[in-house]
């Protein structure tokens, strides 16, 4: 028996940041959160269970993956393998589409893409709402990315309800541009600083009842089209998501002085009158909401500080689409 799926998922940025988990096995969230799925990050995944081979095997990018990177991708086929009563190994073929320089490797788009490849080959055929399910038990992130624009995660009371539901679909004048800062990979992955964050900083329960209301705010800002209102709320939620970060114990920033320079790039930018506002992840690169018809104003602004390959433009991207 050989039986294939191929699909292809696109990155997200969240606006309002998931940051902790109540249950590790799960991966259920403390707080809900909301994302815009991005067109130029994206990852296709090809899924073939076949009785021939003995063991799973991953090739990222054409490269054979080692011990530690294959488990995780065999242990999240497993939950398909089991709903569909598959016994067979599985060869997962995954290309990662960043643009050159950009070092973003997502679990977001890695994840979404091999659940939804999965989801084909595996002939579970769930829909959207259970594919995001699914997903988020690869990587919390990945929940979101099944859905094209803007995207909420519900935190929801069980594993059965923690899932994804599309907001908006974001045509409208929406961009974010990625300022590469540095494009090596994190030395603390968000998994290892989120379980530190919510074990030890004291700002911990703060953060998630305000990670609540700005998630309200953000909602009715968007169902407005107020940008404005929804980039300050997004700006303020990355900040405080760093801030509760750095009252961890031992503290935790991902931060680096270009970071900061992009920052304060943006905050010049408003000031002239062009809405942009940044937010920021596990690692010092930083994401510029801005109107997408503004973008290459401001990439030139930002282009007296960085090399114009460390600037990518980009729009909000589609979901999960099968190949
Ligand atoms: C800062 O989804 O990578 O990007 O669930 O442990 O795989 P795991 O974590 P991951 O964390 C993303 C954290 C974030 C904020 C966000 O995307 O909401």
């Amino acid at each position: 028996m050989m039986i294939k799926g191929k699909a292809r998922a696109h990155a997200n940025i969240a606006l309002i940041k998931y940051w902790g988990k109540r249950d590790d096995e799960l991966v259920l969230p403390m707080n809900s959160s909301l994302s815009l799925t991005l067109d130029c990050f994206y990852t296709e995944t090809e899924v073939i269970f076949n009785d021939d081979i003995e063991k799973d095997y991953f090739y990222l990018n054409n490269n054979i993956q080692d011990e530690a990177a294959t488990k995780k991708v065999s242990d999240f086929l497993d939950l398909f393998r089991n709903s569909a009563g598959i016994k067979s190994s599985a060869m997962v073929k995954s290309i990662n589409y960043v643009p050159t320089a950009a070092g973003l490797a997502s679990s977001a788009s890695g994840f979404a893409a091999l659940a939804a490849a999965a989801n084909v080959a595996s002939g579970l055929n769930l829909d959207n709402k259970d594919l995001s399910i699914y997903a988020r038990q690869g990587s919390g992130s990945a929940t979101r990315s099944i859905y094209g624009g803007l995207v909420e995660w519900r935190r929801g009371i069980s594993g059965k309800d923690s899932y994804a539901v599309p907001v908006d679909d974001a045509k409208w004048d929406i961009g974010m541009i990625v300022v590469i800062v540095n494009p090596k990979e994190k030395l603390i992955s968000s998994r290892e600083g989120m379980k530190r964050t919510v074990e030890t900083s004291p700002f911990y329960t703060s953060w998630v009842e305000s990670a609540e209301e700005d998630l309200k705010q953000i909602k009715i800002a968007i169902s407005k089209r107020d940008f404005e209102q929804m980039g300050l709320i997004a700006e303020r939620n990355s900040l405080k998501m760093h801030a509760t970060m750095l009252g961890a114990k031992p503290p935790l920033s991902y931060w680096e002085p270009e970071s900061v320079l992009v920052m304060q790039i943006v905050r010049e930018l408003r000031k002239e009158g062009i809405p942009c506002y940044f937010t920021m992840d596990a690692g010092p690169n930083v994401k510029i909401l801005c109107k997408l018809s503004e973008s290459y104003k401001i990439k030139e602004r930002l282009t007296q500080s960085f090399h114009e390959e460390k600037i990518i433009i980009t729009g909000p991207g589609p979901g999960v689409t099968i190949l």
